[in-house]
């Protein structure tokens, strides 16, 4: 549905070029959620911009649904635009209309009757389940609702793609958790195709099939978001999985102070990553019983991504002998599918 190939993008600034995307190719396949994440200043918007060529590529190609549209005019391209809707972090609703109104001004561009467009708001209103406030002014919304009428809006011109520019990041998790499940809904629903930029991991970890991670200007990863997180191939991938659940606040301390009070310091944590069939295995006290290795469990969490169940624990291990070899045991959970990493 969406092929960048070897996009190029610099900006001349006050302080000289910036070379924001470097040779990024995506292909993002219909009715797939793909998540773009990275930190501030990655190139997110910039790439996900030269979708719908509202960045202009310096070389590489844009093709959307088969059609290469990196050299389209401006008239060419108001037709390609109605097919991308898009969301933004500050919603981008105009104070001074109703929510009606918002969501009137795409399809009055379209010349639809105005007893089509009533029926089409009406219908909009009610899939983002709105349809009390019709109205009411933005300013009478709270940010939930605002994006609600943003994505109505977005979705006025029955898009096949929809971008979301930090669509949830000035949103409070649950209401984040709630545009997401409506986010879902529409990709399941309408088989819409949505491209998800954001800098929290858990957002990928919620909604999406696929995700880029991007660092300045490059795609560093891409892969399934199941297998992302299974096994991240760059430090910036580990960094951003450290990030996505509970174990956050443990990795962050060890990470940051480098020792903790409560923990043995003589003995080295590990972290284990159990995926797939891994789950079903009682490790721990197959430790005990076959190698007389006692786990001081620090931190555990299994979570389930695409509906397939992923597990964490970080523990320290020690023998019930003084001085006792751990070596096989470590071993024997390498061996059981488990990946292992020394983390201090
Ligand atoms: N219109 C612009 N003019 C100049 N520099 C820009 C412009 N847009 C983005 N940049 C620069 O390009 C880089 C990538 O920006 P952006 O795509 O907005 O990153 P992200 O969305 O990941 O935070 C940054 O260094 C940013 O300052
Ligand atoms: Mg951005």
């Amino acid at each position: 549905m969406i092929k960048l190939e070897h996009i190029e993008k610099y900006f001349d600034t006050s302080k000289g070029k910036v070379h924001a995307v470097k040779d990024v190719s995506l292909n993002i396949k219909q009715g797939e959620i793909f998540g773009v994440i990275g930190f501030s200043g990655a190139g997110k918007s910039t790439i996900v911009r030269c979708i719908n060529l509202l960045e202009k590529p310096d070389s590489g190609k844009v093709i959307i649904d088969g059609e290469d549209i990196t050299d389209y005019s401006d008239k060419e391209l108001s037709s390609v635009r109605q097919s991308i809707g898009m969301i933004f972090q500050h919603f981008n609703l105009m104070p001074s209309r109703t929510v009606f109104d918002n969501i009137d001004m795409p399809l009055k561009r379209t010349g639809m009757k105005k007893e089509d467009r009533i029926k089409k708001i009406t219908k909009l209103l009610e899939l983002v389940e709105l349809s009390d406030k019709a109205y009411v002014h933005p300013s009478q919304l709270s940010g939930g609702q605002k994006q609600r009428v943003a994505i109505a809006r977005a979705l006025a011109c029955d898009p096949k793609i929809l971008l979301c520019d930090e669509a949830t990041s000035a949103l409070d998790p649950k209401t984040t958790a709630s545009i997401l499940k409506l986010l879902k809904t529409l990709n399941e629903q309408l088989k819409l195709t949505i491209v998800i930029i954001t800098h929290q991991m858990s957002v990928v970890k919620d909604i999406c099939h696929r995700a880029a991670i991007m660092e300045n200007g490059e795609v560093v990863e891409c892969n399934d978001v199941y297998e992302l997180f299974a096994n991240p191939k760059t430090e910036l991938g580990k960094k951003f999985i450290e990030t996505s659940g509970s174990s956050e606040n443990f990795l962050k301390l060890l990470h940051t102070k480098g020792k903790l009070e409560f923990i043995d310091e003589n003995l080295p944590v590990y972290h284990l990553t159990y995926t797939g069939n891994a789950t079903a295995i009682p490790l721990m006290s197959r430790l005990y019983a076959n190698f007389g290795i006692e786990a001081n469990i620090l931190y555990g969490n299994i979570d389930y991504i695409e509906e397939k169940p992923f597990g964490q624990l970080c523990v320290q291990l020690f023998g019930k002998e003084p001085n006792q070899d751990i070596e096989p045991a470590l071993e024997f959970i390498r061996k059981m599918g488990v990946s292992l990493e020394r983390i201090k």
